[in-house]
């Protein structure tokens, strides 16, 4: 199969005309980022590595394999999105995970901070579950943002002002399974 039948084939039918970040440009970042996260944690405590659903998914796995910590791994779902590609500002918080916070490292895994609103709801509920420390890690940050109550402590791109899809970010559930990270 061709990369363009390929890509048709994982889409049902989209073409896919701009890859923004590649496969490879994808790993080299994330085990940066995993080399980063691993020198930032220096006392031996436990990592509590929360993936925020579903988007983080893949970015997760690719991650906590490169942080060379001991880790837990637990999610959050947190909805903001319907169905189309504007943030309603609604946030829900669906799945709270059973994990204890309290003294312990947190870090929260993003796939891309867009209008914050996420963040902004979700930053304030973990902090009053008084962690040891809370960073954020998130794959793309589009910096639109106007009041982030707290920025990522690590980000893997300087994402454009697009609509991505792509290495787990959907549009209406599609598209997680595209390997590189494209425009819609
Ligand atoms: P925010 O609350 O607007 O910062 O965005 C929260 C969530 O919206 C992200 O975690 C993504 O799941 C989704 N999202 C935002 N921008 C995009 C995009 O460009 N493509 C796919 N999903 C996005
Ligand atoms: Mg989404």
């Amino acid at each position: 199969m061709t990369r363009t039948a390929e890509v048709r084939a994982r889409t049902g039918g989209l073409d896919v005309r701009k890859i923004t970040y590649t496969e490879a440009d994808i790993d080299k970042r994330v085990r940066a980022m995993g080399k980063e996260i691993t020198r930032a944690y220096q006392d031996g405590e436990e990592l509590l590595v929360l993936g925020l659903l579903k988007g983080s998914f893949i970015f997760l796995a690719d991650l906590v394999r490169h942080i060379e910590r001991p880790v837990q791994v637990d999610f959050l779902v947190a909805s903001s999105y319907g169905s189309g590609t504007v943030s309603s500002g609604d946030v829900k918080l669906v799945y709270d995970p059973d994990a204890v916070m309290e003294g312990r490292h947190l870090l929260l895994v993003e796939d891309i901070v867009d209008s914050g609103n996420t963040m902004n709801r979700l930053i304030p509920l973990l902090e009053q579950r008084g962690p040891k420390s809370l960073e954020i890690v998130a794959l793309l940050h589009k910096h639109i943002a106007p009041n982030l109550v707290k920025e990522p402590r690590w980000v893997g791109f300087d994402a454009p002002q697009e609509f991505l899809i792509g290495y787990g970010l959907d549009h209406s559930e599609k598209y997680r399974n595209l390997p590189f990270i494209a425009s819609l």
